[in-house]
């Protein structure tokens, strides 16, 4: 199960928040509303055929699938990818991941401009709206493997903060202020 946190500003090494326990996680229903990030859990053991994927596939237009593997020996230019995945950044289109083993974190910005950290482990799928700053970091297990999923012709171009101007970034402030992220059900 996905957990989030607020996380704690004065951890230096911000890879080893791990080793602490949070006092309060941050509900689902509640992260959604501070950030507009969705979660969804997939069955692991039959992925290839979880009927909640397929009509998410349909649903949302994700058209193109690939799976990467962050690790030592996996990732080519391994250090250099790590520290651009952990840079500030933002995106044009949504960023969807499917955590098929492995773990991570994704550190996304809420709507006051605070970090709070997601944990994500196998099963678990991430929608990062496109426009909010995030990014992300393996844990001192040093390893995730994961699915991404696209609409139409992958981008995965990162754009560090600040880049305020960009029209992902206004649409994306309009909507958490218009209240488009609050949670209907
Ligand atoms: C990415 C993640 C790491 O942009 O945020 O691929
Ligand atoms: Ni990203």
């Amino acid at each position: 199960m996905v957990r989030a946190w607020y996380m704690d500003n004065n951890i230096s090494d911000q890879r080893e928040e791990n080793h602490r326990i949070p006092q309060k996680f941050i509900s689902l229903k509640e992260l959604y509303n501070i950030s507009g990030v969705e979660y969804y859990k997939v069955n692991i053991d039959s992925y290839s055929s979880d009927e909640l994927l397929e009509d998410l596939k349909k649903e949302r237009g994700y058209t193109y699938e690939d799976e990467i593997t962050c690790s030592k020996d996996c990732l080519q230019n391994y250090e250099e990818k790590l520290k651009s995945f952990f840079r500030e950044h933002l995106h044009t289109d949504e960023e969807i991941r499917l955590v098929i083993d492995g773990s991570g974190y994704f550190d996304v910005r809420d709507r006051n401009d605070e970090w709070v950290r997601i944990e994500v482990v196998a099963g678990d799928l991430i929608i990062i709206p496109s426009g909010i700053y995030h990014r992300f970091t393996l844990d001192t297990k040093n390893y995730i493997r994961a699915k991404r999923l696209f609409i139409g012709e992958p981008k995965w171009t990162p754009y560090n903060r600040p880049v305020e101007d960009m029209d992902c970034r206004k649409e994306y402030i309009r909507k958490l202020e218009n209240g488009e992220f609050n949670f209907v059900q």
